[in-house]
């Protein structure tokens, strides 16, 4: 039987990995546990069988899903599961009919908005307009799952990663190989990993205990054997989670403590976002996209249009989240919450980033921004727009549904904004 390189790699790394697993102990529901899962939840332990080796394909390496993205979400999708539910980043077709909102709400967004595509008014004329569901974020390849490529892009905007290639281990590294050390350094080899660092209750790396970066992103020198031309050149960010991250923001905000780094992160796709030269810059943002204290002074004081009346200390909102400029763990594990407990604002050491206004798998707008860009009101006569609502011109509700609006904004009632709210860049910038 003629083997692939790969699979002669398999038994040594096999080895190696098993041993990293076994010197490790998790609590029993965990299955990343921040490093390698069991190999088994993702690669079938059977050999396949003379004849059905050598087509290339991506199964030369016996995963348990036709590809990588299709792999993951055997666990990260459920079919039939229409409430967020711990790590599901994704709901099944059947679970979002027309009208019907994708059902996860994680700080990164539903994937299942990449399939919700909106048509409004008359087409062509100046009350129309389309919003394609590939448009909503980043289209990962899971085949099982009908995702597919983007086809309107190529590449990363600003960058040359190839569309065809995206899946959910251009980000995430698969065997999670990349570590927190005590001195706060990120390596990929070395004292083993004990636990996921992504939590407020995650424990704090050791002298002999390593903890998995934020959300077992790939770091320096990362990438997968599906694109392997531009290895990463910057680090995970400094981030830290609550524990209870995917819920709806009805009752306060899911509050992930971002720190430092993210906007670097993203930036080993889209390199020109970040840097001041080349095109496709959108908006400045990075560890040196400081708050001015204008700026501060302004989210602090932004409740919704019109309404100036906050304080730094209730200021805070997921919709609009910054980076504290900071990778103090102490300091982020006691800012990360989902008790609306913290809920202070931003000062002058905090900075802009991607994630202030994007969100990083999908959202239910153009650009997987967090809010609607491309309408003036959010809220519309005290109301989420829909258009089962005759009442709200196409144009405010564009094509989608009340409840697919209220998703978006991650169930919060419009009270949390004014009577004929507009757009959140305000929380920054206050023009109205
Ligand atoms: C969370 C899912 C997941 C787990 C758990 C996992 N793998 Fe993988 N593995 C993958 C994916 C996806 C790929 C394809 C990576 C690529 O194409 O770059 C892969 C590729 C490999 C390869 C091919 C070489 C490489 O790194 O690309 C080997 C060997 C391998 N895995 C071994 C293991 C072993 C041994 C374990 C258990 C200790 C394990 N894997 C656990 C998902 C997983
Ligand atoms: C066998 C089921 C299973 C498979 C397959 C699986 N996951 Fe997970 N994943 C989980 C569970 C359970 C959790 C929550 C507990 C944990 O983190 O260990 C999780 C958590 C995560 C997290 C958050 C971890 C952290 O520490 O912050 C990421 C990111 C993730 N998965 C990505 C992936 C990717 C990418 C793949 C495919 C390469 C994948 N998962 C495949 C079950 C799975
Ligand atoms: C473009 C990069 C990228 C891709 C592609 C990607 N992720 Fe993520 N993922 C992230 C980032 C960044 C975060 C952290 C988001 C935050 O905290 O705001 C994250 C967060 C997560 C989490 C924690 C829950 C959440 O939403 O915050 C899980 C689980 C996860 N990803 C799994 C997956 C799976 C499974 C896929 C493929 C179906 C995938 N990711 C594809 C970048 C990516
Ligand atoms: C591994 C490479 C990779 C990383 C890392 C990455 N992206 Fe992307 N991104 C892409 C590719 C490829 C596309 C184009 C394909 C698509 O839109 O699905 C894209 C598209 C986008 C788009 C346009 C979406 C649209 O439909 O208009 C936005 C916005 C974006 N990325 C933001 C981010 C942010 C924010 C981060 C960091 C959290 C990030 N990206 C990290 C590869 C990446
Ligand atoms: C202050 C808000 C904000 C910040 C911060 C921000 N963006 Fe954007 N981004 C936008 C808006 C608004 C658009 C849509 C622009 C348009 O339609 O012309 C956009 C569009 C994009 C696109 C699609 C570009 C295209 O060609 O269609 C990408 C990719 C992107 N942003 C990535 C990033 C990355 C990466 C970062 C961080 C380095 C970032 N953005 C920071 C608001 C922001
Ligand atoms: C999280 C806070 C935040 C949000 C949200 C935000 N901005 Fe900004 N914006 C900043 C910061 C910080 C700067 C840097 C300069 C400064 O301090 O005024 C800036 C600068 C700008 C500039 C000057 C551009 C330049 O190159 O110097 C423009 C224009 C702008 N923002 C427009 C927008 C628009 C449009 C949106 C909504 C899509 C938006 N901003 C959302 C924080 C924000």
């Amino acid at each position: 039987m003629a083997r692939s390189p790969r699979n002669r790699q398999f038994f040594p790394l096999l080895a190696t990995l098993i041993l990293v697993v076994t010197t490790c102990s998790d609590p029993v529901e965990a299955f990343h546990s921040g490093g390698v899962g069991d190999c088994i939840g993702c690669h079938s332990m059977h050999r396949p069988d003379p004849g059905q080796t050598g087509t290339g394909t991506d199964n030369s390496i016996s995963l348990t899903g036709s590809d990588p993205g299709s792999t993951c979400l055997k666990c990260h999708l459920a079919v039939g599961e229409k409430r967020p539910t711990f790590h599901l980043v994704a709901t099944a077709d059947g679970d979002m009919p027309s009208g019907v909102p994708p059902a996860q709400l994680s700080p990164g967004g539903d994937f299942g908005w990449l399939k919700k595509s909106y048509r409004w008014g008359t087409w062509g004329g100046e009350d129309g307009g389309s919003s394609p569901g590939e448009r909503h974020g980043h289209n990962i390849v899971a085949l099982d799952y009908r995702f597919a490529a983007d086809t309107g892009r190529t590449t990363a905007p600003g960058g040359t990663f190839p569309s065809n290639s995206l899946s959910c281990i251009s980000c995430h590294d698969p065997h999670g190989k990349y570590r927190r050390l005590a001195d706060g350094s990120i390596g990929k080899t070395g004292i083993p990993i004990q636990a996921s660092g992504s939590y407020n209750t995650s424990p704090d790396p050791s002298g002999d205990r390593a903890v998995g970066v934020y959300r077992l992103l790939g770091g320096k020198g990362y990438a997968s054997s599906l694109y392997d031309g531009a290895p990463f050149t910057a680090d995970p960010p400094a981030a830290v989670s609550p524990e209870n991250y995917n819920r709806p923001e009805d009752h306060g905000d899911t509050r992930v403590a971002y720190g430092k780094g993210m906007s670097e992160w993203c930036s080993n796709c889209h390199p020109a976002q970040l840097g001041g030269t080349g095109g496709g810059k959108t908006h400045p943002a990075g560890n040196d996209i400081k708050f001015s204290s204008a700026v501060a002074a302004n989210y602090n004081a932004y409740v919704a249009s019109g309404n100036l009346t906050g304080n730094p200390s209730t200021s805070y909102s997921s919709m609009v989240p910054f980076e504290m400029g900071t990778a103090d763990y102490a300091l982020l594990k006691g800012t990360a919450a989902s008790t609306g407990s913290q809920r202070a604002g931003p000062g002058t050491s905090s900075n802009v980033m991607c994630l202030s206004c994007h969100r990083a798998h999908a959202s239910g707008w153009d650009h997987a921004m967090r809010w609607n860009t491309k309408s003036e009101f959010l809220v519309f006569n005290g109301k989420y727009p829909g258009v089962e609502d005759i009442e709200v011109p196409s144009r405010i509700s564009e094509g989608r549904a009340r409840a697919e609006t209220r998703k978006t904004h991650y169930d919060r009632p419009t009270t949390a904004y004014a009577t004929y709210q507009r757009s959140l860049c305000n929380k920054c910038h206050a023009k109205d």
